[in-house]
């Protein structure tokens, strides 16, 4: 049965490629936008051009929280331009947007659905305010699958990633929530590249789509802050195809109070390989609370989106 997913987001141009992804293999109910690759206002605006440009109108997206929960907001105009999605020459949007705060639209889709995945690859911040609206909302969704953090180094620091980094007090709350994750990080997304030849096939494919999306990796393959990683498309097919990603169980926490590691995902994989076995009898940290990803196949992964790219018009 196709899963019924809502994909809080900050696009971002990899966000883009999430939501073209989701929206063919899921059955994707909405997108909510988030404070962080850029600010509200714009990351709303490139969710409305995405659905636009791909066809996809009929997805509602209500516009979330502007701001993290504790700290200021912060974006990533060295990964995404200004705009956070810079490259493409896109129409202005007319899409109108749900009439809801996006924390509140979810709170209300988790009661209509019943078993609802959520796919957050920006700031954690919609999700933790739900769950700090309402603390039944973790008995209502199903999993979900986060674009965050990582396994070995940072993006945004040495020791955070982006998303994780923006919001670590909002990540926190997701983490300590109960809701069965699953989490793709940089040690995986960054061996997941948008390569010339790959660029070149999405631009030779006769789709209108598949234009904008050549325009938006082109921008992107050039920004230092990514190198053109498909981080946001990764958390979308752990979900449809097992054959992409491999997890491991691990107790996963947020540093959000180091001086130089705020925002960095601690993952206790202490149980995991030969190194620990001499203490795997002896070492029990906390019971897993994520599925962390630790292997990627990047061929399949590409398969897997250059079909269905190939599917828009
Ligand atoms: C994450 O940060 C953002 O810039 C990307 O959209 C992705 O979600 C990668 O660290
Ligand atoms: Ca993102």
């Amino acid at each position: 049965m196709t899963l019924a997913t809502i994909i809080d987001c900050d696009p971002g141009h990899d966000d883009v490629m999430a939501i073209l992804l989701g929206a063919r293999t899921t059955d994707l109910r909405a997108i909510t936008t988030v404070h962080g690759n850029a600010s509200l206002e714009q990351t709303t605006r490139n969710a409305r051009q995405t659905v636009e440009f791909a066809g996809l109108t009929h997805i509602p997206i209500a516009a979330g929280m502007a701001a993290p929960l504790v700290q200021a907001p912060s974006y990533a105009p060295e990964a995404h331009g200004v705009t956070g999605l810079d490259g493409p020459t896109l129409a202005p949007p007319t899409v109108p947007l749900v009439p809801q705060h996006a924390v509140d639209y979810l709170l209300a889709q988790s009661r209509q659905i019943a078993d609802l995945t959520l796919v957050p690859v920006g700031p954690l911040t919609n999700i933790a305010a739900a769950l700090k609206q309402d603390p039944g909302f973790a008995g209502r969704v199903k999993q979900m699958s986060i674009m965050g953090g990582s396994l070995t180094f940072g993006n945004r620091t040495p020791a955070a990633e982006f998303n994780i980094w923006a919001d670590p007090d909002a990540a926190q709350v997701v983490f300590r929530s109960g809701i069965p994750i699953k989490l793709v990080g940089l040690n995986v997304t960054l061996q997941v590249v948008a390569s010339p030849t790959i660029r070149a096939h999405i631009r030779s494919l006769p789709s209108t789509t598949a234009r904008h999306v050549a325009d938006i990796l082109e921008f992107y393959s050039t920004q230092p802050g990514n190198s053109g990683a498909m981080h946001d498309p990764l958390a979308v097919a752990a979900l449809i195809d097992p054959s992409i990603l491999t997890f491991e169980p691990m107790y996963v926490t947020v540093e959000t109070h180091g001086s130089i590691t705020r925002g960095m995902t601690l993952c206790d994989g202490r149980h995991l390989g030969p190194d620990f076995r001499a203490l795997r009898h002896r070492v029990r940290g906390e019971t897993p609370n994520a599925e962390v990803a630790v292997a990627v196949d990047a061929a399949r992964f590409w398969e897997l989106f250059l079909d269905v790219l190939a599917t828009y018009p």
